[in-house]
């Protein structure tokens, strides 16, 4: 049985020994597992620390999958929602191309084609923060080969482009002079910069500190070159040149303007004058965000620029022993903690480790072990450092400060690997990505325009023995990509690409590799509308109501119905309307929909805990308002409720205003509706 299972395995080159799919989602994701089923690429590793990151990255990304009905899916940044996010819908865009560059492989590709829709359709809000929101959808397509769900946000893209080019703005916009882009370092999303306390006189840096900084003008470079490519896939080459223009300019004045010989880094020029800096001048220091014109591909592959990444593991500069500093340790107000919440520390980038940086950087790195042959070959930098910071980033998700548990936060000690932020917005905090330098990094899919399936791993042989990555769907054909150094994980030897379950090539190391590969459409996308959100507590329809209010507050009753669904189980980020003790007697949550509304299944989302109390319910009922009267809906299929999972429920097309779910909590326990989904169509 065992030798006849190798022999298909050698002849097929699938389905790999030892390796099932199934048993690892189940594992991951327990009562939640047929969320992910479809959805994930399957990945394991040697390395354990990176599989296990890898899964819980993907919970992370489920929980922040905000559902906000009619208006689609967005990705969210906090769990809980914070005062400067764009009210109702809890927008944040200065994480947007990390949540498109996970969300791109995600094979439901409703997720990030829904969030490219909202981010440049009728509520967009693209100058809440620096940005590059058209570079990332254009990631998307390049793993999808769907140009149909990204074409139409051209003219969108433009005016967003555009609108960077505006003098307006009083916190970022574009130097005609330098022909430089300018943003005040908070609104680059990085509050206490070198450039923001230098131009504080040391005083602070919260805010002001405006400077040409690497970080926005490779964002605008890889826009225009987003916008360039989707020209050229309409067929529009004037706009695909003029776009193509655009970012060559840019690339020119970023290499000769940004670039310091001195520190051989790109760094900072002011924009700001004032008696403490000097407009133009240099800051004086390295950051990290020097490197992030790689993350864009911006610099040419010279010996000169390879020297940049002679800093990063330098443990007196970058290279702390837990993370990467953002910036050196020699700069005057390294580390100073200015500002606090209370007595806790607040988000400052005066030398914190960020996943967000450290993100862009690692993307930056893999993409230079691509294609940077000069810079590769300088030995400056190499795949055992690739693998090295992504074993280090994936250290950093563990919160000793939460008994262990993954849980990544805002920004870390570089020394201890201790989060410093901690606040009640904190916990699993969307703001980075991890799955894509899983895949196009350490596996290395890298995504192309062009008919070619390319893997160049940034695995280090020496300490990844083995890494299989399946189920990742590319250009509508099923790949994966095994490497097993000894063949006693897999049964077979070296690197194998497989298409479609067939071995399509292979190497005896971690080479590159490439096949030809045609298009073909991908699963179509299921789009299904919630009529139940409620985006806004204040929102008057649809509106929820329970029979027992006892101490639970408005925000929970929304929470019920806001889109969001999560099942950590730590109890300070507790999602939905709690129910006292069950004593044997029914109660219910009631949305109001304002108007006669058709109904005729839901999602039904519950919590469970022993240890906090909380179990599912003991049965449950739908029913709907019909003349004053409180019906069961007919011909219920009503699954049984299921612990941290979605219950799903159908029943005959009804129309009603009102509809509850009448639950008995079981005795002694709390019930804890997180969602109550509801569909009509
Ligand atoms: C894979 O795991 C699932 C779930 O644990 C199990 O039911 C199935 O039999 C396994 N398949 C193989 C081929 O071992
Ligand atoms: C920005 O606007 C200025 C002034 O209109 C113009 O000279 C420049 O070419 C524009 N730059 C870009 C990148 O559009
Ligand atoms: C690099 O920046 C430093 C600090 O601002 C400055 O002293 C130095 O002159 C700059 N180097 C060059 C070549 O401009
Ligand atoms: C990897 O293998 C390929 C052939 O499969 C060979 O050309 C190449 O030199 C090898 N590289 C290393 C680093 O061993
Ligand atoms: C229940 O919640 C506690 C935290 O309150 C957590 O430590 C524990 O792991 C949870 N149990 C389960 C089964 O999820
Ligand atoms: C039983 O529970 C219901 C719903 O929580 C509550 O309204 C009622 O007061 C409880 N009855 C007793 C006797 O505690």
């Amino acid at each position: 049985m065992h030798l006849d299972r190798l022999l298909i395995v050698t002849s097929l080159a699938g389905p790999a020994l030892g390796f099932n799919a199934t048993e690892l989602i189940q594992r991951y994701f327990g009562n939640d597992a047929p969320w992910y089923a479809d959805r994930i690429p399957v990945f394991e590793s040697s390395a354990s620390e990176i599989q296990d990151v890898y899964y819980y990255r993907w919970s992370v990304f489920r929980a922040h999958q905000r559902d906000l009905g009619a208006d689609g899916y967005i990705s969210t940044e906090f769990l809980q929602d914070v005062g400067w996010q764009t009210q109702p819908s809890a927008l944040l865009i200065d994480a947007a191309n990390m949540h498109l560059r996970e969300g791109r492989w995600c094979r439901d590709r409703r997720f990030k084609d829904d969030y490219g829709n909202f981010l440049f359709g009728a509520h967009k809000n693209p100058y809440q923060f620096s940005e590059s929101m058209a570079d990332g959808v254009w990631q998307g397509y390049l793993v999808d080969g769907v140009s149909g769900s990204i074409t139409g946000h051209l003219e969108s893209m433009q005016d967003v482009y555009t609108g960077w080019n505006t003098t307006a703005m009083s916190t970022g916009g574009y130097d005609v002079d330098k022909s430089l882009y300018w943003i005040q370092p908070l609104t680059d999303a990085t509050e206490y910069t070198i450039a923001s306390i230098d131009a504080s006189g040391g005083s602070d840096g919260f805010t002001g500190g405006n400077a040409f900084r690497p970080s926005i003008n490779s964002y605008q470079y890889a826009n225009a070159l987003a916008i360039s490519n989707i020209a050229s896939l309409t067929g529009d080459k004037a706009l695909a040149q003029e776009y193509k223009d655009k970012a060559a300019t840019i690339k020119a004045d970023v290499q000769t303007s940004l670039w310091n010989s001195t520190f051989k880094h790109f760094i900072d020029r002011y924009k700001v004058d004032n008696t403490n800096v000097k407009y133009w001048d240099f800051i004086r220091g390295r950051e990290l965000v020097g490197y992030v014109p790689w993350t864009h591909d911006l610099p040419d592959d010279t010996d000169a620029f390879a020297q940049a990444w002679t800093h990063l593991t330098d443990s007196e500069k970058f290279g702390g022993p837990h993370g990467l500093r953002t910036n050196e340790p020699s700069y005057e107000y390294y580390m100073r903690q200015y500002r606090y919440e209370g007595s806790q520390r607040e988000c400052q980038w005066n030398g914190p480790a960020w996943p967000y940086q450290t993100t862009q950087l690692l993307a930056g790195l893999a993409n230079l072990l691509d294609h940077y042959p000069k810079a590769a070959a300088a030995n400056v930098i190499s795949k055992t450092d690739y693998t090295k910071l992504l074993k280090q980033y994936a250290q950093l998700h563990y919160n000793p400060n939460r008994g262990g548990i993954l849980d990544i936060e805002e920004d870390y000690d570089a020394d201890t690997g201790l989060p410093i932020v901690g606040l009640a917005r904190s916990p699993h905090y969307f703001h980075s990505g991890f799955i894509d330098l899983v895949l196009s990094g350490l596996v290395g899919v890298r995504p192309q325009a062009g008919d070619t399936l390319e893997i160049n791993p940034a695995a280090d042989a020496s300490s990844i023995s083995y890494f299989r990555a399946a189920r990742i769907m590319y250009h509508g054909h099923e790949i994966a990509v095994q490497w097993d150094a000894t063949g006693k994980q897999y049964g077979q030897k070296g690197l194998i690409i497989e298409v479609d379950g067939k071995k399509a090539a292979s190497s005896k190391n971690l080479s590159r590799l490439s096949v030809k590969i045609n298009r073909q459409d991908p699963p179509a996308v299921a789009r299904p509308i919630a009529v139940s959100i409620q985006q806004g507590e204040d929102t008057e329809y649809p509106r929820g109501q329970v029979s027992v209010t006892g101490d639970t507050n408005t925000a929970a009753i929304h929470a019920a119905i806001d889109g969001r669904v999560w099942f950590f189980p730590e109890s300070d980020i507790a999602n939905g309307w709690d129910t006292p003790a069950g004593n044997g007697s029914e109660v219910w949550y009631q949305i109001d929909f304002g108007s006669s509304t058709k109904t005729k299944n839901a999602e039904i989302a519950f919590f469970a805990n022993a240890t906090q109390t909380f179990d599912v319910p003991s049965d449950y009922r739908i029913q709907t308002s019909q003349s004053g009267k409180w019906v069961d809906v007919s011909n219920g299929k009503l699954d049984k409720a299921l612990a941290n999972g979605i219950t799903k429920a159908s029943w005959d097309s009804v129309s009603s205003e009102s509809i509850r779910l009448v639950f008995t909590p079981k005795k002694g326990s709390k019930a804890r509706l997180v969602e109550l989904k509801v569909f009509g169509a």
